[in-house]
């Protein structure tokens, strides 16, 4: 499958989504208390529904993050931004946090939701993971939620975030990964694809792909095996990885 082709699926799913939810008119796709599933009652209290209802992650990268005020955080693929409104409060107004996202309804929902809510240590850039809109060694830590299974070029994404983090920064994301290959036709299948399954490698791949990149310390933190029936029974698994760029 041409990587163009997979760009546009995912942006087309991604688009609609954010539509969805800023529709004065729509039922929207909010999956019923998926947000509660991965956050805290005190994390969601005070985040508007315009934020909670768009949460497509698979983890909480900022809650295992252990951010300090002052840091400088990017988050890849921010969506909706709730992973860059929890990161901003945990790093202070003397901190800031970065959300980077393909898909430009995504943006300005995430733009609109920090109006809303009156943040401004968040800033949205417009871009793709694989060529990140980030000046080299200027990040303290990058997080991320369910979204690098989605890129057909993830060695690319794991270099890109090296280059990004400061020296003795850190990555700490949540995706999803296969613990064993599926069938052509099911990777084939754009809505998979965008489903984030798809997409996903193999988890003994992705973490090679991570040392690849440069990284030291690579570890898995934690595992959960994803409740699947049929044919991606057993097939796949959420994790949360973490790795440090060496001094
Ligand atoms: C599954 S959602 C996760 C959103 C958010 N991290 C969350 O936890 O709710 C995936 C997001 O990543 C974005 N995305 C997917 N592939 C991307 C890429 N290659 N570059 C930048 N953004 C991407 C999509 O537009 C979408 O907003």
């Amino acid at each position: 499958m041409k990587e163009t082709e997979i760009r546009k699926a995912v942006r087309e799913h991604y688009g609609e989504r954010a539509r969805q939810v800023t529709s004065c008119c729509s039922t929207t796709t909010r999956r019923p208390g998926h947000a509660e599933k991965l956050y805290s009652r005190e994390e969601l209290s005070g985040l508007p529904q315009s934020v909670t209802d768009v949460v497509a992650g698979c983890g909480n990268p900022t809650a295992l993050a252990s951010l300090r005020k002052g840091e400088v955080v990017l988050d890849l693929g921010s969506g909706g931004g709730i992973d860059c409104f929890l990161a901003a409060n945990a790093v202070g107004q003397s901190g800031k946090v970065i959300g980077v996202d393909m898909t430009p309804e995504m943006l300005q929902l995430a733009r609109d939701n920090a109006e809303k809510m009156q943040v401004t240590n968040v800033e949205f850039r417009l871009g793709e993971i694989e060529s990140l809109p980030v000046a080299d060694n200027s990040v303290d830590v990058v997080i991320s939620n369910c979204v690098i299974n989605l890129s057909p070029d993830k060695a690319r994404v794991f270099k890109e975030v090296y280059r990004v983090l400061k020296p003795g920064g850190k990555v700490m994301v949540s995706d999803m990964v296969l613990l064993r290959e599926l069938p052509e036709s099911v990777r084939n299948d754009m809505a998979v694809w965008a489903g984030c399954v798809g997409g996903a490698s193999l988890k003994e791949e992705y973490l090679a792909t991570i040392v690849a990149a440069g990284f030291k310390e690579v570890e898995i933190v934690s595992e959960a095996a994803s409740a699947r029936t049929g044919e991606l029974a057993g097939a796949i698994s959420s994790i949360k990885v973490s790795a440090l760029k060496a001094n």
